[in-house]
């Protein structure tokens, strides 16, 4: 798959919590011409919900209940008329951050390309992309790719080559 100089339609969207798939999103949105667009949850994440080494905090519950899908805001991306998206969030607890399961499940895949990303601690994102490819039901699914907090825009360049995009 080739996407810089190819006619595909690209879409760059993204959740983030504490900013830094939010960074990463905009610079990648950069090497590609397009603004990032972001997936707002309606109640926005505090430091004291994202504060996971609190058990019971807010994004804890919600990555241990497989059924929590947190409500997200009235006005989330329209990747409708899109080819290909790339899909950004942060890892939770091995997987993909709560909200990206509501996002996912809102979305006609059909006829997609997606290029799911992620920041986090360190963590992989293979699980995440097989969990959210799963319930999004269609598309073309990559296997993902894992970028570093705070990369810049060619250290990003550099990664799109090596997953072959
Ligand atoms: C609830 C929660 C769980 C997390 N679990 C993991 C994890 O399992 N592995 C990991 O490497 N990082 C984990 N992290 C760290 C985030 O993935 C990392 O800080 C990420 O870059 C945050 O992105 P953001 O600033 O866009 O929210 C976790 C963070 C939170 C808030």
């Amino acid at each position: 798959m080739t996407i810089q100089n190819s006619s595909a339609k690209t879409a760059v969207v993204f959740f983030s919590g504490k900013g830094h798939t939010r960074e990463i999103a905009q610079r990648l949105a950069g090497e590609f011409g397009v603004e990032a667009e972001e997936i707002e949850p309606a109640e926005h994440y505090s430091d004291a919900d994202l504060n996971y080494t609190v058990d019971d905090c807010r994004a804890n519950r919600e990555s241990f209940d497989p059924q929590a899908r947190p409500a997200l805001a009235a006005d989330i991306p329209n990747v409708s008329g899109y080819d290909i998206v790339f899909l950004g969030y942060p890892i939770w607890w091995g997987d993909a951050a709560a909200p990206l399961r509501t996002f996912v499940e809102s979305v006609n895949w059909a006829g997609k390309t997606v290029v799911p990303f992620c920041t986090s601690g360190g963590s992989s994102i293979t699980r995440s992309v097989s969990t959210l490819s799963s319930l999004a039901g269609a598309g073309e699914w990559h296997r993902g790719i894992w970028i570093r907090a705070h990369a810049s825009g060619e250290a990003i360049a550099a990664e799109l080559k090596r997953a072959g995009l």
